[in-house]
């Protein structure tokens, strides 16, 4: 089968399509056949080995896992010996490493779930990993009626999943994202959009319950006005801010105010609350560019400008190429 394949970390140059055996799948997997799949901030990250000391689960010299890819939508081709949810000819989607290739085996009892009948393969591969991401988050903030939530950064795969999550709460959601994107958001369930060019959410007098920063772009210091007695500051992303996790540890003892940064596990939890709200009509998934899978290193650089809008998909075989759209 053909995969995008790393043989060592570095740019986006790095990745490449290869012949590789096609897997198969144990008596408690299924074997996909993949239809979609998507480029994530996360691949980067594990592609880059940035930040360097994730080298530690990744492989100290070399990528331990060579082909690239997290999230994929697909048709399952083969079922094993034990497995009872899933049949040959099902249409699933899910989470699980190397899923930029043609088939990808995963767990029965992993983050794999039915695709909801309304998405199409290229919408339901972006519905993992950024919700997943957003509910481990959303999880610290214990939402509901009468809750007041910042989501900033509401236009990116974490960002417009957080807005929806937090929305089917119940909770009040401000969402912050730049011009371009304010209807978008607005769309996605938002209260209030505030433009992030325009305004300054600290210095506005408002306060909430629980302030989101899913692009780690803010910090603890500087929304701490902006926070209730009791409140919450929620952290996506570690990056070089070696701080944080001691902050968050000072922060528990420290004040009433809490910093907290939450280390997603991606479960079959998490696809099957994100299946519930689609079917419901809360949520859908926020799709910017669509790219054939040999068109990786372009695709990757693209989400590595830091400014896509939702989530990047990769048509993957006898799916449509649709190219860049
Ligand atoms: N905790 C984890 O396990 C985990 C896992 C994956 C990723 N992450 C981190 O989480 C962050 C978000 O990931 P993602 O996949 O959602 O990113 P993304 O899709 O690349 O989205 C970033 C979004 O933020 C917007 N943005 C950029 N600069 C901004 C600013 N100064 N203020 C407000 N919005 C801004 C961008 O749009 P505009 O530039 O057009 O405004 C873009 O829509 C990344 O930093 C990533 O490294 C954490």
């Amino acid at each position: 089968m053909r995969a995008v394949v790393y043989d060592r970390y570095g740019p986006a140059e790095v990745l490449h399509i290869e012949e590789v055996p096609r897997p198969a799948p144990a008596e408690n997997e299924v074997l996909v056949k993949v239809r979609a799949s998507t480029i994530t901030r996360s691949d980067c990250g594990h592609r880059a080995a940035d930040p360097f000391f994730s080298r530690i689960w990744t492989g100290l010299r070399r990528p331990k896992q060579r082909i690239a890819g997290m999230e994929l939508a697909g048709v399952v081709e083969e079922v094993g010996s034990a497995v009872t949810e899933f049949e040959v000819g099902d249409e699933v989607f899910g989470l699980r490493s190397g899923a930029n290739a043609e088939y990808v085996r995963l767990r029965e009892q992993g983050a794999l779930a039915h695709k909801p009948a309304s998405l199409s393969f290229e919408e339901a591969a972006a519905l993992s990993d950024g919700a997943s991401i957003a509910r481990a988050c959303l999880a610290k903030a214990e939402l509901g009626p009468g809750k007041r939530i910042l989501v900033y950064g509401a236009t990116g795969a974490i960002g417009t999943a957080a807005v929806q999550l937090a929305k089917a709460t119940g909770a009040h959601v401000t969402a912050v994202g730049n011009t371009k994107n304010v209807e978008l958001v607005r769309s996605l369930g938002a209260d209030v959009v505030l433009d992030y060019t325009r305004e300054d959410f600290t210095k506005n007098g408002e306060t909430y319950h629980v302030v989101f920063d899913a692009v780690g772009k803010h910090s603890f210091r500087r929304a701490r006005r902006s926070l209730r007695p009791g409140g919450v500051f929620i952290e996506t992303d570690l990056g070089f801010m070696w701080h944080v996790p001691f902050l968050a540890l000072a922060t528990r003892v420290i004040g009433s105010k809490r910093l907290t940064l939450p280390i997603p596990k991606y479960t079959k939890e998490d696809v099957a609350h994100v299946k519930q709200l689609v079917e419901e009509g809360k949520y859908r998934p926020v799709i910017d560019r669509t790219y054939r899978l040999e068109q990786v290193v372009e695709a990757t650089r693209y989400v590595e400008t830091g400014h896509k809008t939702g989530n990047v998909v990769l048509t993957v075989g006898g799916a449509a190429a649709e190219g860049e759209s």
